[in-house]
C-alpha cells in the first residue's frame, strides 16, 4: 500500500490565508524584524523567504542586514533598539552567525515577548514547563501536520530524531505535551534501526540525507522529514528515503513541500500571537 501524502504546502497556504484575515481586523500592522549577519546564501533565501511571507498576509516586516564582520557587542545594540521599538512585536536573529559571535548571548538578548523564534531560554523553559509561550516554529509546523492527517498521539510510540535546540528538542517536549511516548535519538544512539521500527510517529530532523530506510519503518507508521539536504548531484531530499519509505508508511511528508513550508507559516502565527499578547498586556 502507498502512503497518504501529507501536503505540507496546502497547510501552510491555509494558515497563512487565515492569518491575513485575522491582521486584516486588525487596528494596527503588527511589526517583525528579520536580522541577517553575513551574506550566507542559504540564510539570505530563507530570510527574504520569511520577510516575503510576512508582508504578504499583513505584518509589516522589516530585514535588518549587518555585515559578516559584526561584532557581538554591535548585533546586541541593534537587538536592544529592536526591543526598545514598540512598533515591533517580533524579532529573529537567522542562525548560523558568523564565528566571531556566539549565539547564545545573542539568543539571550532578544526580549523573550519578542521572541517569536522561541529559542530564548525562557521561552525553552515555560514551554519544558507546560507553559503558554512562543513556541519553536518547525515543531509547532510539524504538529499541526500531525493534527492535519488525523494522528493520534495519545499513547502512540513517538521517535524524534536529532536532538537540536532548534527542532529535535522542543519536538520531544510538544509531543509528550500531546500524551505521546517520546524517544529521542541522536548520532550515538546505539540501534536507530530498532527505534525507528517501534515507532507509530517518526520526525527525521538529523540533518543527513536520506538516513532513514523504508525497512526501519512500521507499517502503516506516520513519518515527518524534517530534513531538507542538497545531494552532491544538486537534487533536494529529506532525512528519509522518500521512494522507499512511501511503500510501506500510512502517512509521509515530500522534501521538499512538507515540513518546510510549514516553518515560515508558524513564523507568522508566531508574530501575530506576540503582536497580540503585548499589546493586550499593555
Ligand atoms: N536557521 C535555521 N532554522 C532557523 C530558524 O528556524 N530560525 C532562525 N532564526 N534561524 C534558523
Amino acid at each position: 500500500m502507498t502512503a497518504r501524502i501529507i501536503d505540507g504546502k496546502a497547510v501552510a497556504a491555509a494558515l497563512r490565508a487565515k492569518l491575513a484575515r485575522q491582521v486584516a481586523t486588525l487596528p494596527f500592522r503588527p511589526g517583525l524584524a528579520v536580522v541577517l549577519v553575513g551574506d550566507d546564501p542559504a540564510s539570505a533565501i530563507y530570510v527574504r523567504a520569511k520577510d516575503r511571507a510576512a508582508n504578504a498576509v499583513g505584518i509589516a516586516a522589516r530585514t535588518v542586514r549587518l555585515p559578516a564582520d559584526t561584532s557581538e557587542e554591535a548585533l546586541i545594540t541593534h537587538i536592544a533598539r529592536l526591543n526598545a521599538d514598540p512598533s515591533m512585536d517580533g524579532i529573529l536573529v537567522q542562525l548560523p552567525l558568523p564565528p566571531q559571535i556566539a549565539s547564545q548571548a545573542v539568543v539571550e538578548a532578544v526580549d523573550p515577548d519578542k521572541d517569536v523564534d522561541g529559542f530564548h531560554p525562557l521561552n525553552i523553559g515555560r514551554l519544558a514547563s507546560g507553559y503558554p509561550c512562543l513556541v519553536p516554529c518547525t515543531p509547532t509546523g510539524v504538529m499541526k501536520l500531525l493534527a492535519e492527517a488525523g494522528v493520534a498521539l495519545e499513547g502512540a510510540h513517538a521517535l524524534v530524531i536529532g536532538r537540536s535546540t532548534i527542532v529535535g528538542r522542543p519536538m520531544g517536549m510538544l509531543l509528550l505535551a500531546g500524551h505521546a511516548t517520546v524517544t529521542v535519538v541522536h548520532t550515538r544512539t546505539r540501534d536507530l534501526a530498532a527505534e525507528c521500527r517501534r515507532a507509530d510517529i517518526i520526525v527525521a530532523a538529523a540533518g543527513r540525507p536520506q538516513l532513514v530506510r523504508g525497512d526501519w519503518i512500521a507499517p502503516g507508521a506516520t513519518v515527518i522529514d524534517v530534513g531538507v539536504n542538497r545531494l552532491p548531484d544538486g537534487r533536494l531530499v529529506g532525512d528519509v528515503a522518500f521512494a522507499e519509505a512511501v511503500e510501506i508508511a500510512g502517512a509521509i511528508t515530500p522534501v521538499p513541500g512538507g515540513a518546510g513550508p510549514m516553518t515560515i507559516a508558524c513564523l507568522l502565527e508566531n508574530t501575530v500571537t506576540a503582536a497580540l499578547r503585548r499589546r493586550s498586556s499593555g
